[in-house]
């Protein structure tokens, strides 16, 4: 496989480096100790055309391929993946889903301001006795004819409070279990939807991860996505492309982490020479740089895939299972090379480890990658 990038890949590539140094990187120890993240730097990420770059330019999209998304997830990610969170979920889980599976009318009226940035919308599947289980939904959509009532509660949710529009994953028919799953537009605001506290979280703590609860929603029939009965096919193919987005992710940590550790034990000596020229320090940076790369070429494969229209469920897992893993050693192993620097804010590389251990658990666990695998290379 030839990953040659183009012109525009590159350019694209390098707008999100410039973005991540200028704007993410100032501030950004801040907004992690604070767990907040201004308005304002999402709007600019909407403006460059972050927040919808799959989309056709026809609902305020950038109209690229998500080769070229995964490229500016890890750039972002080298920096903030808070900010990359909210990226790829928009990208990924919302935008994509709506795009894909989508009426007219709610692509009209809620995907051009996604995709634009203008707003910014969340996915909502796990609950709290749902979360790798996804079909034991307790959430639930009672069909009242020309509307849904929906009631229950989910957890964990990214862009939580930020978002305007959520898209709900809830049971509608209990009897047919997960053929009996829908996916609801939910709008903020709507009566007896509430968003319930903010998550204290390990990291990515600029992202607000917050539970919502819904007591008696009326949600209107149309802002149903697909068929009766299609919301659990529905979550299951819009995450299969969220985890490539999630691998990206995890690529980009792992990347942050390494570049740091590089440049730093280029300049701290130790022993009477700089750190680098001593192997216990030089084989790290080496695996480091092996395994890095092994990662972006499973993250671009699964993106190829689905570029090229190809089934993209193994290789979207596998860049998210050996990505993740990938994030967690190197950050780990940065923050060995940076000593006592290391576990210190200042030198970034303890919030690189702390966000990375997040890319092994949402959008599926590393354990949840292997049941999609095994059953992938089983099945034939
Ligand atoms: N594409 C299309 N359909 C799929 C699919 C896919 N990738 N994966 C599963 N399905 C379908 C199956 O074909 C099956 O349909 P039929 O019954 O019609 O044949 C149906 O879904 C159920 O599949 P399984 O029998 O395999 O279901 P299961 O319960 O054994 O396990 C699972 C499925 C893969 C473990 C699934 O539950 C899963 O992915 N769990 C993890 C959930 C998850 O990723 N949650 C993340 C929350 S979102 C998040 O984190 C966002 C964020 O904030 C950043």
């Amino acid at each position: 496989m030839d990953f040659t990038l183009s012109e525009e890949q590159l350019m694209i590539k390098q707008a999100a480096k410039d973005f991540a140094q200028s704007e993410l990187l100032p501030g950004v120890i801040e907004r992690d100790e604070t767990q907040t993240f201004p308005n304002e730097l999402v709007q600019k990420m909407g403006q460059l055309g972050f927040l919808g770059m799959m989309v056709n330019e026809k609902y305020g999209g950038s109209g690229l391929d998500t080769l070229s998304y995964v490229l500016a997830m890890e750039e972002l990610s080298k920096v903030d993946a808070s900010a990359s969170v909210m990226v790829s979920v928009n990208n990924s889980l919302v935008c994509w889903g709506l795009e894909t599976y989508g009426t007219e009318a709610q692509k009209e009226k809620y995907l051009t301001r996604l995709a634009s940035g203008e707003i910014i919308g969340a996915f909502c599947l796990s609950e709290p006795e749902a979360g790798s289980d996804a079909t034991s939904q307790k959430t639930t959509a009672i069909d009242k004819g020309d509307h849904y009532i929906l009631n229950g509660t989910k957890n964990w949710i990214t862009n939580g409070k930020r978002a305007e529009v959520y898209l709900v994953i809830a049971q509608t028919h209990v009897e047919k279990g997960h053929h009996g799953i829908n996916a609801l537009i939910v709008e903020k605001g709507m009566e007896g939807f509430e968003i319930g506290p903010k998550e204290n979280k390990l990291g990515i703590r600029g992202s607000d991860t917050h539970s919502l609860l819904f007591n008696d929603v009326k949600v209107p029939k149309e802002n149903r996505i697909g068929e009766d009965g299609f919301g659990f096919k529905f979550a299951m193919k819009t995450l299969a492309g969220g985890r490539i987005g999630i691998a990206a992710q995890a690529l980009g940590i792992a990347a942050g982490a390494y570049e740091l550790a590089l440049q730093y034990s280029k300049q701290r000596k130790a022993f009477g020479t700089e750190i680098s020229n001593h192997q216990a320090i030089a084989f790290k940076l080496a695996d480091m740089h092996t395994k890095i790369q092994a990662a972006r070429y499973l993250v671009y494969q699964a993106a190829c895939d689905k570029d090229a229209k190809k089934d993209y469920t193994l290789s979207g897992a596998m860049a998210k299972l050996y990505a993740s893993e990938v994030a967690m050693e190197t950050a780990i192993e940065a923050v060995q090379v940076h000593g006592g620097n290391g576990y210190v804010k200042d030198y970034h590389v303890e919030r690189l480890m702390r966000d990375a251990k997040i890319t092994q658990i949402y959008e599926g666990t590393s354990e949840i990658q292997k049941i999609v695998i095994s059953r992938s290379i089983l099945k034939d």
